[in-house]
């Protein structure tokens, strides 16, 4: 069921509080899509990764083969495969502040450069500077999976920090054209100043407004996408004790006010009714939270149960991944 939601999306986000099964639950997405014959693209998005574990091979900041056709269920016969890339913010943010000096060096005149570095050094440190730079390997990302993937499918981090994610786009897309703006403005008064000479000075206005409109574009595109139901899927994973509920509840307040479409919820890990007293009393418990969130979000619900044993490597993910409903190609 979850499985046929998505097909036609081309980008996937799963979030949920932490510890739920997000990891989980969007590794097994990714290998029912790919059983399906997608090209599909997994990214950890948590700089906590644990791609790596659950498919039990290295995995790093490019992508890299998790499932390819030989491991998928025979029979598919399809080219489709599951790569993984868990985005490392620290060589990100590092790549990031290296490109902005290369910039500020070429277009800023020699004086600036100390005072610049300077100041790219207190960036290194400065809150924001981190989100952005995972949002741009996001946007990237979604980039690549127009070119080479059918879909993309992001393991985020527990919710807040996600949203955050989700709403920077917006933020950083009018923190650029108000910078645009004041370019125009300087440019305007520098060219009178100049009288409309000066080559030097245009050519280094024109790459600097080339910088921040191909950043301003880019997530301009990705909030496109983003809210494009579509395009886009967002799935929040919840287990049903109180406060993922709670949790869940706010996240579809704050993911519908962003303008994106939550296209599924799943309750991951239901106790089983037939199997001890215990299990049988927080099945029931469960069962009047879930009675409570459906009253309060009319989302697609899935319900995944708690699953004896370990859940690694390719088998695991499958076994999941046919609890997650057929998948139609
Ligand atoms: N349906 C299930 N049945 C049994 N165990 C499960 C199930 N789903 C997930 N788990 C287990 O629960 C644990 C947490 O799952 P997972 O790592 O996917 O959660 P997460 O939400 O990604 O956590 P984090 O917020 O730390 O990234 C793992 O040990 C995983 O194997
Ligand atoms: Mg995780």
């Amino acid at each position: 069921m979850l499985l046929d939601l998505l097909t036609s999306r081309r980008v996937v986000f799963v979030g949920g509080k932490g510890g739920v099964g997000k990891t989980s639950i969007a590794a097994a997405l990714a290998l029912g899509r790919a059983r399906a014959g997608a090209r599909v693209l997994l990214v950890s998005t948590d700089p906590a990764h644990n791609l790596g574990h659950l498919w039990d091979r290295p995995v790093g900041d490019e992508p890299t083969r998790l499932a390819g056709p030989g491991d998928l269920a025979p029979g598919a016969g399809t080219a489709g495969h599951v790569d993984g890339l868990e985005i490392d913010p620290e060589r990100t943010v590092e790549q990031h502040l290296s490109a902005v000096a290369g910039t500020m060096r070429r277009l800023l005149p020699e004086r600036m450069h100390a005072p610049a570095a300077r100041h790219l050094e207190l960036a290194r440190l400065a809150p924001g500077t981190h989100e952005s730079a995972v949002l741009e390997r996001i946007a990237e990302a979604v980039e690549l999976g127009e070119e080479a993937y059918d879909l993309v499918v992001f393991d985020t981090a527990p919710s807040g920090h996600t949203l955050r994610l989700l709403a920077l786009p917006e933020q950083l897309a009018s923190w650029t054209e108000a910078l645009l703006a004041n370019r125009d403005r300087s440019e305007r008064f520098g060219a009178a100043v100049r009288g409309l000479g000066g080559g030097e000075h245009r050519d280094r206005d024109a790459d600097l407004r080339r910088v921040l409109l191909r950043r301003r574009n880019r997530f301009s595109r990705l909030r496109k996408v983003v809210t494009d139901p579509a395009q886009a899927g967002f799935v929040v994973v919840l287990t049903a004790e109180l406060l993922p509920i709670a949790e869940t509840m706010e996240v579809y307040e704050k993911l519908t006010g962003l303008g994106v479409e939550v296209t599924a919820l799943v309750a991951n890990r239901r106790s089983p009714a037939d199997a001890g007293e215990v299990l049988a009393r927080r099945r029931g418990q469960e069962d009047q939270h879930l009675v409570r969130l459906r009253q309060q979000v009319d989302v697609p619900l899935l319900e995944v149960p708690l699953l004896p044993g370990d859940l690694v490597g390719t088998q695991a993910l499958a076994a999941l991944a046919d609890l997650l409903g057929p998948s139609s190609s």
